[in-house]
């Protein structure tokens, strides 16, 4: 199931499906400054949902490889919750983009209120056609973002363009995990339709970040640290997300839950880090 055999997301509809998402979890005191899965480094670590989410986020920053004299394009930030951490570890200003109003808005916010409003600044736009000159940016950072985005090499190919010569871009995404079968398992496809998301082919991945104008630094799957553990985090009777509302779904004729992801090895998620040469 590549992007060609996929419902392609149309981002004005993902950005009203996050307006909806921010509105609701201010509303209900479900909100949470990052919207992406968890990182744990062992199968055994007794790590919270909550830490290993700003773990992953760790994980990407390690790869940014940026320091204060930096600026990184969060392209897909939320509600800023990784922007800001970029900027309090590493001191690099940070621009975000998300297709959302309400998190923008929400991000500004937020930033303002950490009194990093200077370091940390959220616009709207499209990552499909960037509002930045050519060679804006030290690094690119789009966690869990390109998921959303109808068009891989387009988002690609304009994360080289506004990169400078030597920066860097750090990606997390997902994909079908081998044995691929001709029809993916009803649950990711119920995931992919209801958060308008579509699978990366992960066997083109290399040729993707290359026809960007990107050199490869690294492609990894990191699934067993990420997808399976936070679906199970999730699934547990007590946990707030486990309400598909809360996942931002209403009016659809079949919710998603967590659980219906438990034991579905082949729903994978990746980490990609490349450079522009
Ligand atoms: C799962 S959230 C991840 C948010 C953030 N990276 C985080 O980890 O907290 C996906 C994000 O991608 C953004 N997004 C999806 N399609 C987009 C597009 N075409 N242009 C810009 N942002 C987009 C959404 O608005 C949302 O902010």
């Amino acid at each position: 199931m590549t992007d060609s055999a996929q419902t392609l997301p149309e981002p004005e509809a993902v950005g009203a499906l996050y307006d909806r998402l921010t509105r609701t979890a201010l509303n209900d005191g479900t909100f949470n400054p990052n919207i992406h899965i968890g990182f744990w480094e062992t199968p055994d670590s007794e790590a919270t949902l909550e830490e290993a989410v700003d773990t992953l986020t760790d994980v990407l920053i390690e790869r940014l490889l940026v320091d204060g004299s930096h600026h990184v394009l969060d392209l897909g930030c939320g509600v800023g919750g990784p922007a800001l951490r970029v900027t309090r570890q590493t001191g690099a200003r940070v621009t975000g983009v998300s297709i959302s109003q309400e998190q923008v808005k929400t991000a500004n916010r937020l930033a303002e209120e950490a009194g990093l409003a200077d370091r940390a600044v959220f616009e709207h736009g499209d990552a499909m056609h960037l509002p930045f000159e050519d060679g804006s940016f030290d690094a690119v950072m789009a966690l869990e973002s390109i998921i959303h985005m109808p068009d891989r090499q387009q988002v690609l190919t304009e994360a080289a363009r506004v990169l400078k010569p030597g920066g860097r871009l750090v990606l997390t995404d997902i994909f079908e995990r081998a044995p691929r079968k001709e029809v993916p398992h009803p649950s990711i496809q119920k995931f992919c339709r209801n958060f308008m998301v579509t699978l990366a082919d992960a066997d083109d991945y290399v040729a993707l970040l290359h026809r960007s104008g990107l050199r490869l630094r690294g492609l990894l799957d990191i699934t067993e640290h990420t997808q399976q553990r936070t679906f199970r985090e999730l699934a547990r009777p007590t946990a707030e997300e486990d309400r598909p509302e809360a996942l931002g779904q209403t009016n659809l004729p079949d919710l998603f839950r967590p659980a219906d992801m438990l034991g579905v090895e082949e729903f994978g998620c990746l980490l990609a880090a490349a450079v522009r040469p």
